[in-house]
């Protein structure tokens, strides 16, 4: 069965950056001059994702104008002749009925925000993309992992190693070898600390799943932090039917930290060919100085 649907949870408080994210979104933050949430749109579309839902929460009406028309800007930048800008702006609204937002009302933790779709997804595999994962490759990882899925037909998480002192910011994997470079995975834990974490692969925000884990989603039982975990309703899944964890190709950042936020502008500031040049000299110069 094709994958169709990918659930963006957005309703996060993104309490790390604020009190930049005290009125707008986290996910609207921008990498250059495109917020996190439009990388992982467009990487969705190009994977073939054919439906978008977003489950929101309060103070997000930002992101849904972002993906919606904006008559008077385009109206104005026609007007001066600016056709280039009209053209992306236009070119960010998805087709009519393609788009879908539901709500989560509190943020009860990530796996309650996917579980919050369940009946917008219904009885099909679908992808979840965290857009503050945000990875650089040309083929984009979930096309890579929708063409895994339709070798496996089975639940798959993007999985990277990291270093041992690490392991607390990830859900980490107990996995043995598997075909093709994946891994079977046979247990999970949400950021253990290094003594207790059974390897160094970390589970990143790239996801698919069959339906049946919203059965456990929908447990609600809470986890590290006193959230609803999505890792704990992955380990109940493994004991119905196996996940897969998928070595990625691609450089990921981590754009829900400050650091990692910066990293990623500088990576893709590097590659933008309006300021390349300047921001190179500009690092030249820096660079010298310290
Ligand atoms: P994070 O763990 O990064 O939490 O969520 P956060 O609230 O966004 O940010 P910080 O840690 O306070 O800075 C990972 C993903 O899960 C979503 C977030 O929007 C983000 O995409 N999420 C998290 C929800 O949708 N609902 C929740 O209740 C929690």
């Amino acid at each position: 069965m094709k994958i169709k649907k990918a659930i963006f949870p957005v309703a996060g408080l993104g309490t790390r950056f604020l009190p930049a994210t005290k009125a707008m979104p986290k996910e609207m933050l921008p990498v250059v001059d495109k917020p996190i949430i439009q990388y992982a749109v467009e990487e969705a579309l190009a994977s073939g994702i054919e439906q978008l839902i977003f489950v929101t929460g309060g103070g997000k009406t930002a992101l849904e104008n972002h993906f919606d028309r904006s008559y008077e800007l385009e109206d104005t930048l026609r007007k001066r002749g600016k056709d280039d800008l009209l053209q992306t702006i236009e070119s960010l609204v998805p087709k009519s009925g393609t788009i879908v937002y539901t709500r989560q009302s509190e943020p009860l933790g990530l796996g309650h925000a996917i579980w919050c779709a369940r009946d917008i997804v219904g009885d099909e595999p679908f992808a979840v993309l965290l857009a503050d994962d945000l990875i650089q490759n040309d083929v984009p990882v979930l096309h890579q992992m929708i063409n895994e899925f339709d070798r496996l037909r089975a639940s798959m998480v993007a999985i990277f190693e990291v270093p041992k002192e690490e392991t607390s910011k990830y859900g980490i994997l107990e996995a043995e070898p598997a075909h093709n470079g994946t891994v079977r995975i046979k247990s999970m834990i949400e950021k253990p600390d290094p003594a207790e974490a059974p390897s160094n692969l970390a589970a990143i925000g790239r996801y698919i799943f069959t339906p049946k884990i919203f059965d456990y989603l929908g447990m609600h039982k809470k986890g590290a932090g006193g959230e609803i975990q999505l890792t704990d309703a992955m380990v109940a899944l493994l004991e119905d039917q196996p996940i897969f964890g998928y070595r990625f190709k691609g450089t990921r950042f981590d754009c829900g930290d400050k650091a990692g936020f910066q990293m990623a502008n500088l990576a893709f500031a590097l590659e933008h060919p309006e300021i390349r040049d300047t921001l190179k000299e500009y690092i030249n110069t820096q660079v010298h100085k310290n």
